[in-house]
């Protein structure tokens, strides 16, 4: 399947969001959104509401992800206000596979991502109901961390589990010019890049300078 760049906002400027995500539209497949409440990470960002919002004012797709302390009932309402694709954290969830189904029940593409220390085989039982897995490559809660190359294992690992690109397998957490390839090579798909794309003067062109360096790795 073709390489998927989805910038997330969480380090652009907050005052002027709708401009901001106009400056990617052209050339990214996915707006990452960084949903944060407080409780599962420090920082606060968008409630179900403002995330809305930001959803209609886009022509692009949304990438919800969620950091938040109960999936369980929050994450289906995101497929419901029109979010494309819709990540819990597996940390945070009672019933990690129910909530799959339920985020698939709203037409949404069901994922689940997990924190670094979370081992991969905790998603071996239910394959069959995850669209996409969301391995991250910092710890939740905020933009600019250094990319943890020692994930990258992990990132094979998944990759060997789901075999076929029917799942999408993506990376989050310092993905940049000098980090991508080496994800691509471990086997991701999709990459979230939130500082490598706004701290470029040019954040359309970014991504596709991220898009054609992680294009040109043979997997
Ligand atoms: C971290 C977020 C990431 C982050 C990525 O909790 O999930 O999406 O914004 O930002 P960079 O690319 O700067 O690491
Ligand atoms: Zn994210």
């Amino acid at each position: 399947m073709p390489i998927q760049i989805c910038p997330s906002i969480l380090n652009a400027n907050f005052d002027d969001l709708p401009n901001e995500i106009r400056r990617v539209e052209a050339t990214s497949d996915f707006l990452h959104l960084d949903v944060m409440d407080g409780v599962f990470v420090p920082r606060k960002t968008f409630d179900l509401a403002q995330a809305e919002e930001l959803v209609k004012g886009t022509s692009l797709k949304t990438d919800a992800h969620l950091m938040i302390a109960n999936p369980d009932l929050d994450a289906p309402k995101y497929g419901e206000i029109g979010c494309f694709s819709v990540t819990f954290h597996f940390e945070a969830a009672r019933k990690p596979q129910q909530i799959l189904r339920d985020i698939r029940k709203t037409g949404a593409r069901s994922s689940i991502g997990l924190k670094p220390d979370t081992d991969i085989d905790v998603i071996s039982g239910f394959l069959a109901d995850i669209d996409m897995i969301l391995i991250m490559t910092v710890e939740p809660g905020a933009g600019g961390q250094s990319f943890m190359a020692d994930m990258m294992p992990k990132v094979r690992r998944a990759r060997e589990l789901i075999g076929s690109d029917k799942i999408w397998l993506q990376v989050d957490g310092g993905i940049s010019l000098e980090t991508i390839e080496m994800a691509r090579a471990a086997g991701a798909d999709t990459f979230v890049a939130g500082s490598a794309v706004y701290r470029d003067p040019n954040p359309a062109q970014m991504v596709e300078r991220l898009r054609k360096l992680a294009t040109a790795v043979s997997i």
